[in-house]
């Protein structure tokens, strides 16, 4: 066993970079006193988190917990009841150009075709059409959906639908990548290769995703670290340093640091979640 493995599951309380890369990287993303209120209802409250650049943050909680309000939050989509989120040190106000979101649904566009879909963004930024032309099928082909340009998302499974989905935002060429489940909806199968994908792209080009999701292996698979919201109101209640050899890979699933971070996360939300259970 590695050093790396090894070691005990390493957890920072509320805030803080991991040592070892990228996590060291300098900060992407910075998020302090973040509170959110609907209404009557504290959905999450002083939430203090950094992301580095090129870093892989996996965000994991009970349903209902503000994942994708945090998402939204940082992308400008809602404002913060209280606190602040800062990219590249200046403040979130609304949508900005270099942030890019990938939601659970798909969120394709139906009466558009993949080529349509994944121009979307770039038409509406008013990046010039030869850019455009040269750009829209650079990323189909990344996500493997070349000959599929003149599609619509009716005519494609889910996880093609998601491909495109993802096709879209990278077209932008964001620097913050915010992902909420991306792969929920697609089979077992085609989520694994999705995944494995999605880190082969990474690898060609790093940059910092928020990753949420509801699956466990998939937070401790792709992040380089994993956050654990609980309560409620909800908080950040563990940031867990994966601290696993890069590339990830199928071999990753084997590794015993891999068994043991899943372990750890696990057994923090199964808590939650059976107090969840006596509630309802
Ligand atoms: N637009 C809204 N108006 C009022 N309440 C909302 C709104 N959006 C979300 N909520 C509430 O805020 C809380 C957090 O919702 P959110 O969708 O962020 O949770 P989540 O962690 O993403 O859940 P899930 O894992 O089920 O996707 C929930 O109680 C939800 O009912
Ligand atoms: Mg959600």
């Amino acid at each position: 066993m590695s050093q790396a493995a090894s070691n005990l599951v390493h957890t920072v309380s509320g805030t803080g970079t991991s040592a070892d890369d990228p996590s060291s990287a300098p900060t992407r993303i910075a998020i302090s006193g973040a509170g959110k209120k609907y209404g009557e209802l504290q959905v999450f409250k002083d939430i203090n988190l950094t992301f580095g650049n090129g870093e892989i943050v996996t965000v994991v909680g009970p349903s209902g917990c503000g994942k994708t309000t945090l998402l939204r939050c940082i992308d400008g989509l809602i404002p913060l009841s209280e606190g602040e989120v800062k990219i590249e040190g200046s403040p979130i106000n609304g949508p900005r150009e270099g942030v890019a979101m990938v939601f659970q649904h798909f969120g394709l566009f139906p009466w558009k075709t993949v080529y349509q879909n994944v121009a979307y963004g770039l038409k509406l930024a008013r990046h010039p059409a030869a850019e455009i032309k040269e750009k829209v099928p650079y990323f189909i082909n990344l996500v493997g959906l070349s000959g599929f340009e003149t599609a619509f998302p009716y005519q494609l499974s889910g996880g093609m639908q998601q491909r495109c989905g993802l096709a879209r935002a990278l077209a932008m060429e964001p620097h913050v990548l915010l992902m909420d489940e991306p792969f929920a909806a697609v089979d077992a199968q085609t989520r694994e290769i999705l995944q494995f994908e999605l880190l082969k792209i990474w690898e060609l080009r790093p940059l910092t995703m928020v990753f949420v999701t509801h699956s466990i292996e998939e937070a401790v698979l792709m992040g380089h670290r994993v956050v654990v919201l609980k309560g409620r109101p909800s908080g950040v209640h563990e940031v867990i340093d994966v601290d696993l050899p890069a590339p990830r890979d199928r071999g990753t699933l084997g590794h015993p640091r891999f068994t043991e971070v899943r372990e750890h996360v696990w057994s923090t939300l199964m808590d939650e979640v059976r107090a969840a259970e006596f509630e309802v």
